[in-house]
């Protein structure tokens, strides 16, 4: 059983504010720092880091030999990452005093991704493997029916969610990792985790739902199994990635049978820790800072 994350690479330009910056308002940042992100990338680079085999696939600019690096630094392999004439995919953050942030992004490259490459990539996995998407590329709907076709596990965060995922087939998702906007978004409106979960297992009853809930936690629901899991109070420097850590270090724990508890547990601990720093992929542990830590 295989892991193969096909989603987004950005060049994440994160800038310290004193407060997110308003209509009409131009302001001053404290700093700057570039660092690498993209939910697809941060989220290969968790599991490698809670000790998966991950493959990446997408697409890179001329620039992205950045993004590539980091991949491989984490154990991440890149041998199916695609190269475009168009920019890298980008962002600009901004970070406040809490520690929260906003994020316009560029999606460039990630835009790029087609039918043809998206079969040719999907080609290498067989029956049971498992692929982790977000919604920050093209062709989306595609991947999940081909990668659905050939047997493979369907993983979704559908973050950032917009229309385009109106076009995907939901009910070709084993695994939804969803946080309580998203949840809101996809299940029809209610903000009640109860109901969203309830709509969520109605509309698909077949597939697991992890809800996370910032402050409130996180939970599981598989048909009648489930699951609470609280969070680890920390002093928050940056939040990004924090979801992505919480995706990947899941994902890992149920890809080698880890009960689910303990993947909730793993995943809230590795997430605490990745919002006690700065940046998205620096932010995210290893597997041995997440057992040493002292939560
Ligand atoms: O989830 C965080 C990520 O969202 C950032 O790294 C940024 O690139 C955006 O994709």
């Amino acid at each position: 059983m295989r892991i193969l994350d096909f989603g987004s690479l950005n060049i994440d330009y994160v800038y310290q504010v004193d407060h997110m910056v308003r209509p009409g308002e131009t302001l001053a940042a404290g700093r700057r720092d570039v660092f690498p992100g993209g939910k697809g990338l941060n989220q290969a680079v968790a599991c490698a880091r809670a000790g998966a085999e991950v493959w990446q696939a997408g697409m890179v600019g001329p620039e992205g030999d950045l993004l590539l690096d980091v991949c491989k630094k984490a154990g991440v392999n890149t041998d199916l990452v695609a190269r475009t004439d168009v920019a890298t995919g980008h962002t600009v953050i901004q970070v406040d005093r809490g520690g929260q942030n906003c994020i316009l992004l560029y999606g460039g490259a990630n835009r790029q991704i087609d039918e043809a490459y998206a079969d040719d990539v999907l080609a290498h996995f067989s029956p049971g493997d498992y692929v982790i998407l977000q919604n920050e590329i093209s062709c989306l709907p595609h991947i999940v029916d081909e990668a659905a076709r050939r047997g493979l596990k369907v993983i979704l965060n559908p973050s950032p969610y917009n229309d385009a995922l109106d076009a995907v087939d939901m009910s070709k998702v084993s695994l939804f990792l969803l946080n309580e906007v998203e949840g809101a978004q996809v299940s029809g409106g209610s903000t009640d985790p109860d109901e969203i979960l309830a709509r969520l297992g109605e509309k698909y009853p077949d597939s697991a739902v992890v809800l996370t809930l910032g402050s409130a936690g996180s939970r599981y629901q598989k048909g009648a199994e489930r699951h609470e899991q609280g969070i680890y109070h920390v002093k928050a420097v940056d939040t990004t990635a924090a979801g992505d850590t919480f995706t990947g270090y899941f994902v890992w724990a149920m890809s080698v049978g880890k009960p689910v508890p303990e993947a909730l547990d793993l995943a809230a601990r590795a997430s605490a820790i990745a919002v006690t720093r700065a940046g998205a992929v620096p932010s995210i542990p290893t597997m041995d800072e997440v057992l040493a830590a002292k939560l």
